[in-house]
Parts: structure tokens; C-alpha cells; sequence
């Protein structure tokens, strides 16, 4: 019999056909449904990208701002959900928390929507919404300070910092959180939306799908790389110490987090624009120690480590947990946030399994032992 093909970890395995993201890797250009990043950030928002995600056309000024108000509506948490966070174990892991409240929040949908077998996740929006308001939410909790109601106002971005923070955040600052959400919305078929297609495929529920999803994001391999820049920015300490450091990294076969990446093979389009968001941060509060450290990391990487045959950039993680830090948020906060972001391509990913789903079912290879006969226990 023919061996089927094995690929470790699914790599160069073409799973499905797309039209949510196509990301070109050496030109650096990632695109949802065909829009560059670069328009998207300068000219649109987190709950416009979301409405081109999910509806796969860009919105008239009438369905844009339906869309909105539907959103903005769904941002207020029951007192069910804050007493659920209120009792979260301190110990406890916020991307747990997140899917728990994904699961929790299932039981709000009238049945009908929700065991539909292709139940339309537009319908149930409070999944791309509320994550942001938990996210905030048990921040505020977890510093002892009350729950903040939504301000409908504010874009999605700047609505999470000022639940976050309790105090509106500046026009800028709503601005950069808010594009930096819609940074993260969508990148094709990482591990998190591969889950959610998975799950999705065996027409279980939006929220059993989101849940997963969640889960994956949060290994190491997957989300958190942001956090690890900014603790090598703490061991560095100063733009001073970065030559020092850097040799000393190379020595040891460091890697240099933030850089390098599997499909880019020049900068990643959206580090080149969340470096702008660091700049304007770094001037607005007039602290340029991660900007001064990380441009001169990125020229010592470039130099040494970026060969022809081997590219290596820096990657989206490289300056947004420094943009993120500026906007008061504390590390362990990076990847739920990142989940904020990506929640509407899981949704749109989901939809597209449903509209021409078959389960996904691959084999694997069989290493284990030859048919052999049961022991019983006296015998063994
Ligand atoms: N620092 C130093 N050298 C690097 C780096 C880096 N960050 N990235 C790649 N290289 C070098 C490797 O040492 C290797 O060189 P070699 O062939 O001489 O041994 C070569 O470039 C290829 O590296 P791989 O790790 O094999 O490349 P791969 O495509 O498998 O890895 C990855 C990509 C995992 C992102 C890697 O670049 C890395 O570990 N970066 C640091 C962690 C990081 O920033 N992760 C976030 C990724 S983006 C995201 O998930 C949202």
C-alpha cells in the first residue's frame, strides 16, 4: 500500500484554499481580502476590518455604522461575567480566563442561533467585543478598582485602555491601540486559526471553536514573544550596553527575540508600522529608551545575523510590546491582547470552513508495537 506523505507540524502542507489573507513573505505585504495593511491602518479601524473580515467587502457609511453601533452596544459586561472575573484565581492565567468567559458567554445565545450547525458567528458579535472589556476589566479588578462602564464614543482600541485605565486615553493613544488591534486581526493559517478550523469542521459551535483557539494562542511558540523583547530590553539596559550584549547573545547562539520570522523574509509590514507607533509614543512621553535600544538591536541584527541566503528581520513582536508598555499595559497582559485582535480572522476563518466544510481527519504514521496478547493483571 502507498505510505501517505508526512510533513512534522503540518509544514508545507497546504490544509484548505483561502480568501481571507494573502500574505507575500519576501515582498513583506500582508493583505485582508486584498486591502494592504498599509491603507488599512492609515485610513480604517479595528471594527471596520472587522466588518470586512467577517462580511467580505469594505462597509457603505450606512452598514458601517450599524455595524459600529452594534458593537459598541455589546461592550458592557453583566454583573454575571465581572463576578466571574472578580473570582478568577489570582494564580490563574488572563487566556484562561478568556475562554472561559468565551464558553460562559454560549449560554447567553438563544438556543436556536446556537446549535444551528452553521449558525452565523455575525449574529453572536459580543465575542469580538466583550474579550476587550474581561481583558480590561480584570486588570482593573486585579489592582482592586472597580469595573468601568463602556464608552461608546471611543473606538474599540481606545474603549479597552480607557476600561483599562479608567480615564480616557488621549486621541493618540486610542488611535495607536486601536490600530494595533486591527494589526493583529488576521495572518492566515497560523496554529490558533488552524484549531478554529478544526474545530469548526466538526460543526461544533463558534465558541467551542474561539475557546480553542484562544488555548493555542496561548503557548509560547505561539503568542508571547513581545513580552520576552521587553524583558531582553530590561537585561540590556541601555542603549549604551547593546553592542556588549549583542556579542555576548551571538557567543551563546541567543536567539534575538522579535526577529526572524517563517514566512517574512524582509520586515514585517507591521513592525514597520508599529516602530512609527513606538517613535510617536516615545516622543509624546519623552522616554526613548526601548526606541533608542531597539533601533540600534535592529542595525547590530541586520548587520551581523541577515545574510542573502538567510534573511532575518525583525518581526511584528520586535517594537509592539514597548508601544504597548507606553499605553500602560502590563506584559502579561500582550497575548490576551493579541487574542482581542485575532478574534475577528478566527470568526471569518470559521465562517469560510462552514461555507464549504469536510472534516478534517489526517492520518499519522504508526510507530507503536505489533499486535500482541492481553496479559492478565496476575500474570504480568
Ligand atoms: N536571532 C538570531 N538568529 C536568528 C533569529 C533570531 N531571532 N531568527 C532566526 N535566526 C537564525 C537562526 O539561528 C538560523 O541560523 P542558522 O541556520 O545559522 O542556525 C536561521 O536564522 C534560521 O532560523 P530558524 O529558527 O530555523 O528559522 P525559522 O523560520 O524556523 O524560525 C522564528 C522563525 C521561530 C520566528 C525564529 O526567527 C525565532 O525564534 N525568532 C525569535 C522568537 C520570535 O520573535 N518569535 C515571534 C515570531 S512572530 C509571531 O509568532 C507572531
Amino acid at each position: 500500500m502507498e505510505q501517505p506523505t508526512f510533513s512534522k507540524g503540518l509544514e508545507g502542507v497546504v490544509a484548505a484554499s483561502s480568501d481571507i489573507c494573502n500574505i507575500d513573505g519576501n515582498a513583506g505585504k500582508l493583505y485582508y481580502r486584498g486591502y494592504s495593511i498599509e491603507d488599512l491602518a492609515r485610513h480604517s479601524s479595528f471594527e471596520e476590518v472587522t466588518f470586512l473580515l467577517l462580511n467580505e467587502h469594505l462597509p457603505t457609511k450606512t452598514e458601517l455604522e450599524d455595524f459600529q453601533g452594534k458593537m459598541r452596544k455589546s461592550r458592557a459586561l453583566n454583573p454575571e461575567i465581572r463576578e466571574m472575573i472578580r473570582n478568577f484565581p489570582a494564580e490563574g492565567k488572563p487566556m484562561e480566563l478568556l475562554q472561559a468567559v468565551i464558553s460562559y458567554l454560549s449560554g447567553y445565545v438563544e438556543h436556536k442561533i446556537q446549535h444551528s450547525a452553521f449558525c452565523d458567528c455575525r449574529i453572536t458579535l459580543h465575542q469580538v467585543v466583550q474579550l476587550a472589556s474581561v481583558v480590561a476589566t480584570y486588570q482593573r479588578l486585579k489592582e482592586g478598582k472597580e469595573y468601568v462602564e463602556p464608552d461608546p464614543t471611543l473606538s474599540h482600541g481606545g474603549n479597552f485602555l480607557y476600561m483599562m485605565r479608567g480615564k480616557k486615553p488621549e486621541d493618540y493613544e486610542d488611535r495607536i491601540m486601536d490600530v494595533c488591534l486591527l494589526l493583529h486581526a488576521e495572518h492566515g493559517f497560523n496554529a490558533s486559526t488552524f484549531t478554529a478550523r478544526v474545530v469548526a469542521s466538526t460543526v461544533s459551535t463558534c465558541y467551542s471553536s474561539i475557546s480553542a483557539a484562544i488555548g493555542a494562542l496561548s503557548g509560547p511558540l505561539h503568542g508571547g514573544a513581545n513580552e520576552e523583547v521587553l524583558k531582553m530590553l530590561d537585561k540590556i539596559g541601555s542603549v549604551k550596553k547593546v553592542d556588549g550584549w549583542f556579542a555576548k547573545a551571538i557567543e551563546n547562539k541567543q536567539k534575538i527575540m522579535g526577529y526572524g520570522h517563517r514566512v517574512y523574509k524582509t520586515k514585517d509590514p507591521r513592525a514597520v508600522i508599529i516602530e512609527g507607533f513606538l517613535k510617536e509614543l516615545s516622543e509624546k512621553k519623552n522616554d526613548f529608551r526601548d526606541y533608542d535600544i531597539l533601533k540600534k538591536l535592529e542595525a547590530k541584527a541586520l548587520e551581523v545575523l541577515s545574510t542573502k541566503d538567510n534573511p532575518v528581520y525583525p518581526n511584528v513582536d520586535f517594537f509592539s510590546g514597548s508601544v504597548f508598555k507606553l499605553l500602560g499595559i502590563p506584559p502579561y497582559l500582550f497575548t490576551p491582547i493579541f487574542a482581542i485582535g485575532r478574534v475577528p480572522g478566527w470568526l471569518a476563518h470559521i465562517l469560510e470552513q462552514r461555507k464549504d466544510n469536510r472534516l478534517y481527519r489526517p492520518k499519522s504514521l504508526y510507530h507503536g508495537p505489533d499486535p500482541r496478547p492481553y496479559v492478565l493483571t496476575e500474570d504480568r
